[in-house]
């Protein structure tokens, strides 16, 4: 006898309870509500963050790609952070971090007031992170590798071609099951890319990629202005805004949904807030 027994939430984590040969059990569910809306995991990517799962429809398009956009400081490690993280405690998937631009002890030393624990899910097997920072730097150096987190392979000998790095990421992903990929930043690829095509091109190929794998990736980018000519908002199937305004009645750091293919999306822009022990948090402004 199989039976379902139906659907509930613990910490706002789907949870489905089975009865199987006389044992019940407990898996994360292939569905859940929002709103009184059935949400289908299947198709969708929660994030798990306070607040932005309901202004995208219950959560990012599953195994496509979003940029992440936003100036200096405006949230966007933490957001991405938090996405992978409740990925892996929330629903049962696996992620990978890429730093590009920050180096694991900063980042994590960053993080801190949030406790992602990041260590733990390290030990778990359930988050790798790749801290290919140093390619900031120059790739011909020689620098120290730090030895908890991993590295590109043979990313201080030369600059990579974008398949290499690509391979890497995929084999790694296949290696703990990952779901859910971060990359931060987009425009430091340029450091570490040995270029074969326009950065257009690599970013193309990157992106079809990683959807092939079926994985739901963030790609951040920290352009300053919103260029409409911007490859990225070509290239990827949402886009999401971070900013921050200093002067005005709408002083403060806000969130908002610039496209989000296949996606009812909210068209308002949000207030973001910065909550310690979780993370980021999305009002529901009108
Ligand atoms: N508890 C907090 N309250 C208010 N603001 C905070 C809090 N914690 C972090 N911040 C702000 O968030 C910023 C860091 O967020 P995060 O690293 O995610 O930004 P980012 O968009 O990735 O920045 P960068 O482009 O520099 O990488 C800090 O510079 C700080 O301004
Ligand atoms: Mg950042």
């Amino acid at each position: 006898m199989n039976d379902n027994l139906g659907g509930f939430f613990i910490y706002s984590t789907p949870i489905s309870l089975t009865y199987t040969d006389r044992r019940f059990k407990l898996s994360y569910s292939k569905v859940f509500y929002m709103a009184g809306k059935e949400i289908d995991m299947e198709d969708t990517c929660p994030t798990g963050i306070p607040g932005l799962d309901k202004i995208v429809g219950g959560g990012l398009p599953r195994g496509r790609t979003i940029l992440l956009r936003g100036e200096f400081g405006t949230g966007k490690t933490i957001l991405a952070t938090q996405f992978i993280c409740n990925g892996i405690l929330r629903y049962g998937e696996p992620g990978i971090i890429v730093l590009l631009e920050q180096n694991f002890a900063h980042y994590k030393k960053d993080l801190r007031p949030f406790k992602f624990d990041i260590d733990a899910l390290q030990q778990s097997g359930k988050l790798v992170i790749i801290d290919a920072s140093m390619s900031k730097m120059s790739t011909s150096g020689k620098l120290a590798l730090a030895d908890d987190v991993r590295h590109l392979p043979s990313q201080q000998e030369k600059f990579m071609t974008t398949k290499e790095v690509v391979d890497y990421l995929l084999a790694t992903a296949e290696q703990i099951g990952a779901k859910r990929i971060v990359v931060d930043n987009i425009p430091a690829l340029d450091n570490l890319l040995r270029r074969t095509r326009s950065t257009r091109d690599e970013v193309i190929y990157m992106n079809y990629s990683l959807q092939a794998q079926d994985l739901t990736s963030v790609l951040i980018s920290d352009t300053l202005k919103d260029r409409s000519d911007d490859i990225e908002n070509y290239v990827t199937d949402g886009v999401i805004v971070l900013e921050y305004n200093v002067t005005g009645p709408d002083t403060g750091r806000h969130i908002y949904i610039k496209k989000m293919r296949g996606t009812e999306h909210s068209e308002n822009i949000h207030t973001l807030r910065f909550k310690k022990g979780v993370g980021i948090e999305v009002l529901e402004n009108e």
